[in-house]
């Protein structure tokens, strides 16, 4: 199983997660982008980003919770990043915005909100590289996991085995060893997690890896 850590922590400070990340079997670090405008709150400017990640080597998984997230594209994309997701419910052209990451030579995803049916992108799925299915509403971490995700990502994963793609399924929001496994059980690829992971990082990092 593949995880990536979400440093967004109310009582932790960014630079203390990442710090300790190296000494892990993490695959990425989730940067989490909001814009006070998607949703409520506002994360980093772009500057103290750099200044977060600098402490570590991991690749980062990019979350866009923005209005307009064309225009994020570059800068997030100079980054040591693989992967760029943004929001279905965020923008006009769809295939557009696709191709824009695609351009910048990123691994592409489309998240989605828990009220937005997973059927409206899977005319999408043959050109993206995976669906992040948020499984709390976008914000802040330390929520409840959605119940209703599981039933999502496994209509997901069987539109995506019947049309014979390899498009991954990444799963965002109250992911414990619990909802994990229900997660995995359903066909998930990638767990993203923040809260349930600091409580003991190593440890548990270990315990998702290993499902
Ligand atoms: C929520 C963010 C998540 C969040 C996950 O809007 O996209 O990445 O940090 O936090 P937990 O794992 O605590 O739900
Ligand atoms: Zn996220």
């Amino acid at each position: 199983m593949k995880v990536s850590v979400s440093i967004l922590s109310s009582t932790i400070k960014p630079e203390a997660i990442v710090k300790n990340l190296d000494k892990t079997d993490a695959d990425y670090i989730h940067l989490d982008i909001m814009d006070g405008k998607f949703v409520e709150n506002k994360t980093w400017t772009y500057g103290e980003v750099k200044k977060i990640i600098s402490y570590s080597n991991k690749k980062l998984d990019v979350h866009l919770m923005v209005k307009n997230p064309e225009k994020f594209i570059e800068d997030y994309a100079m980054l040591n990043t693989e992967s760029l997701a943004f929001h279905y419910e965020a923008v006009k052209d769809v295939k557009k915005m696709i191709e824009l990451v695609k351009n910048y030579g990123l691994k592409v995803g489309i998240a989605i909100n828990p009220d937005t049916k997973e059927d409206v992108i899977f005319e999408y799925l043959g050109d993206i590289d995976y669906v992040l299915v948020m499984s709390v509403y976008p914000g802040k971490s330390g929520q409840t996991f959605i119940e209703d995700s599981v039933e999502k990502i496994r209509n997901i994963k069987s539109e995506i085995e019947k049309n014979n793609l390899s498009t991954l399924i990444s799963v965002d929001g109250g992911i414990n060893e619990e909802t994990a496994n229900s997660c995995k059980e359903a066909g998930v690829d990638i767990l993203v997690s923040a809260s349930y992971l600091h409580n003991n990082l190593e440890e548990n990092i270990k315990t998702l890896k290993n499902m």
